[in-house]
């Protein structure tokens, strides 16, 4: 058989048979675990991973650190996965960097020497959102915080480590009301409900991506070969404030008491990622946009 393009390591396993042995290093995450529900649901041997979390109900999650290289490989080698998975991330120092650049680099390390297909999940904050023109996957990464430049430098350690990973960037995560709820979902209740004081940027503009859609989307590129970085998100762009008003209305919260601003200096303003790869890698992926997921009576954009 012949593989979509792609870097040396992807053995035969996971494309010949339906089903693969599936590593999910960070199941324990809002995104990890959904894809091990994703992936069990679709016949899977899934074995996911945790640190400090509580494993999904029926979940063994062996515990990992993706710091302890020795650790990682002595779990690869056990696992002896067809797919590994790399959700896990810390979002703040001290642990951001040795997780997001070094942790990542064990566990793709370890995957290039178990011969397993890595999907590294990576974020849109690797750039620097200065220009609302959409960014394809050849654009060079600009971040602007530190949690944007660990994820950056984390894309290229992977890319040194495992040269056939590919590595998804993604944007705001969420559920919308057929899904498990985010912190974003819930940050913008609460600030909805009177329980949390803050404003939500009416010129910030991001590619939110449904937590099933992403979950479903990455298991179809682990069947591909694509090596190199891939935009899985949601095609609509809207404000982070049309974003919390899409879901404070679904929730039949009071959508007037969410404050609007202007985003500060310091923060990426326009995050639009183009998905027309994915779309042409993966066209049987559903990656759908805040108003399909809501319905257009819970949304409307900020101008
Ligand atoms: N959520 C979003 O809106 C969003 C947006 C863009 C990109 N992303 C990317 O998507 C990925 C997953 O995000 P998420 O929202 O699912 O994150 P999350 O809910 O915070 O989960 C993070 C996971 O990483 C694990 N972890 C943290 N430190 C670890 C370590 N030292 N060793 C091993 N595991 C460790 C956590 O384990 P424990 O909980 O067991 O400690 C948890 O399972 C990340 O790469 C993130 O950058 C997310």
């Amino acid at each position: 058989m012949s593989y979509p393009e792609g870097g040396a390591v992807n053995p035969a396993r996971f494309y010949d048979s339906p089903m693969a042995r599936i590593l999910v290093v960070g199941a324990s995450g809002y995104v990890g675990r959904e894809l091990c529900r994703v992936a069990t649901a679709a016949g899977h041997d899934v074995v996911g991973t945790r640190l400090r979390g509580t494993p999904a109900p029926g979940d063994d999650a062996r515990v990992l650190d993706v710091t302890d290289a020795a650790a990682v490989r002595a779990l690869m080698a056990a696992v002896r996965p067809d797919v590994v998975v790399n959700t896990a991330y810390m979002q703040d120092p001290p642990h951001a960097r040795p997780v997001n650049v070094g942790g990542a680099g064990h566990v793709a390390a370890a995957a290039a020497t178990a011969g397993a297909r890595l999907v590294h999940v990576s974020s849109d904050v690797v750039f620097g959102g200065t220009s609302a023109d959409p960014l394809r996957e050849d654009a060079v990464p600009s971040p602007v915080h530190d949690y944007g430049r660990t994820k950056a430098d984390g894309e290229r350690a992977v890319a040194a480590a495992h040269p056939g990973a590919a590595i998804v960037r993604t944007s705001l995560v969420y559920g919308g009301p057929d899904g498990p709820a985010s912190r974003h979902e819930r940050v913008a209740l609460e600030a909805a409900r009177g329980e949390r004081d803050m404003a939500f940027f009416s010129d910030e503009l991001r590619c939110p991506a449904q937590v099933t859609d992403l979950a479903a989307a990455m298991l179809a590129l682990a069947a591909t070969g694509h090596a190199g970085p891939i935009h899985l998100v949601g095609w609509e762009v809207v404000s982070r404030h049309a974003f919390a008003v899409a879901i404070a209305q679904n929730a039949g919260a009071d959508v007037t008491t969410l404050r609007a601003a202007p985003c500060p200096p310091g923060r990426p303003a326009a995050l639009v990622l183009d998905g027309t790869l994915a779309r042409r890698l993966l066209p049987s992926a559903r990656l759908r946009g805040v108003s399909d997921v809501f319905g257009p009576a819970g949304y409307e954009n900020d101008e």
